[in-house]
């Protein structure tokens, strides 16, 4: 299924009128459709799932939203207006990963931040080519597809403007406090709830393209994420309400997009203010595996590319990409 501009503007019209007769004429002309076009769009809304009545010489009453929390059209509603990202909304029942997708659909587009969710993945991958379990219906799995102008060696700073988004996204929606790790996992109770994957296309002087996927995991309980060894993991929604999933993804899209639109504005610096400020790795005791060997040191701060600074016994070491374990958990790691 896939978000239109009219459905997504007409559902964000009919959302904003509380339940009142929002009349044929207006929404024609507010969404520059003809009553043709505008009665294509209240059809299109119903087979997503939206209850809309047509009340004959009147207009139209939504109803309820879809019971499907991963509308694209209720999706691209709840962005602001103003963000760019999130135009062409793309959602599949199951795939092999939405990482795949995003840049087989990203690439043949001319759009800039198109996102691909899928409610289950065959194949999902995590960094270092793990794999990352995404069973239908227990998590939010969705790639953004864009085209940021900056440099190769710079991409680990989409990485860290992806978690902050998560992190934000996570206490606006549900009003949980998630504590950042180095460089983009997310902790809920010192687990893991949401990984980060961004994969960009360069040439030598700039990247070409980036998807960034990103995975949270929403109601599987301990007992099943340990079944498939995630004894490490935690979900968010787990044995409290239910977290919305389309909300969430909007809030996640809609923060990245300001993130990344800062990053190219001030080279990072904004940025990296903000995240060496809230990212718990920094001053603790550290263990760091890389693909050749493992450091153990004082995580002492986050450099210009978003490489992770560690004092170990003969000196500072920087690494760009690695795992790190937190040696010193604190109560940043809630
Ligand atoms: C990690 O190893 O921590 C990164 C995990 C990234 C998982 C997400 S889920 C959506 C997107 N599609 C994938 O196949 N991977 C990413």
């Amino acid at each position: 299924m896939k978000s239109r501009h009219a459905t997504v503007q007409l559902c964000r019209l009919l959302r904003e009128s509380e339940g009142n007769i929002v009349s044929g004429g207006h929404v024609s002309r507010v969404l520059s459709l003809s009553r043709q076009a505008v009665w294509k769009a209240v059809r299109d809304l119903e087979e997503e799932g939206f209850v809309v009545d047509s009340v004959p010489q009147k207009g139209y009453i939504l109803r309820e939203l879809p019971s499907n929390d991963l509308s694209p059209s209720l999706i691209g509603s709840l962005i602001s207006p103003e963000c760019p990202w999130g135009e062409e909304i793309h959602v599949f029942q199951s795939i092999p990963s939405t990482q795949e997708a995003a840049k087989r659909i990203g690439r043949q587009s001319q759009t800039d931040g198109l996102v691909v969710i899928a409610e289950e993945q065959t194949n999902g991958r995590g960094r270092r080519d793990r794999v990352w379990i995404s069973p239908r219906g227990t998590g939010l799995y969705f790639s953004v597809f864009f085209r940021p102008r900056m440099l190769p060696g710079r991409l680990q700073l989409i990485n860290l403007a992806a978690g902050l988004a998560v992190r934000d996204a996570i206490g606006a929606v549900c009003g949980k406090p998630v504590s950042l790790k180095w460089p983009n996992d997310l902790l809920y109770g010192g687990r893991k709830i949401c990984g980060i994957l961004s994969e960009a296309s360069s040439d030598p002087e700039r990247i070409r393209d980036c998807s960034t996927g990103i995975g949270i995991n929403i109601s599987l309980t301990r007992e099943q994420l340990a079944v498939r060894g995630l004894e490490n993991a935690a979900s968010l929604g787990a044995g409290t309400e239910t977290v919305h999933r389309g909300s969430l993804c909007a809030a996640v899209i809609e923060k990245f997009y300001r993130l990344a639109a800062d990053l190219a504005n001030d080279g990072g610096y904004s940025l990296l203010s903000r995240y060496r400020e809230e990212c718990s790795t920094i001053g603790k005791n550290v263990s760091v595996l890389t693909e050749e060997d493992a450091f153990s040191g004082r995580a002492a701060g986050i450099g210009d590319n978003g490489e992770l600074l560690v004092e170990g016994k003969d000196g500072i070491r920087s690494f760009c990409a690695a795992d790190v374990v937190h040696a010193t958990p604190d109560v940043k790691d809630r």
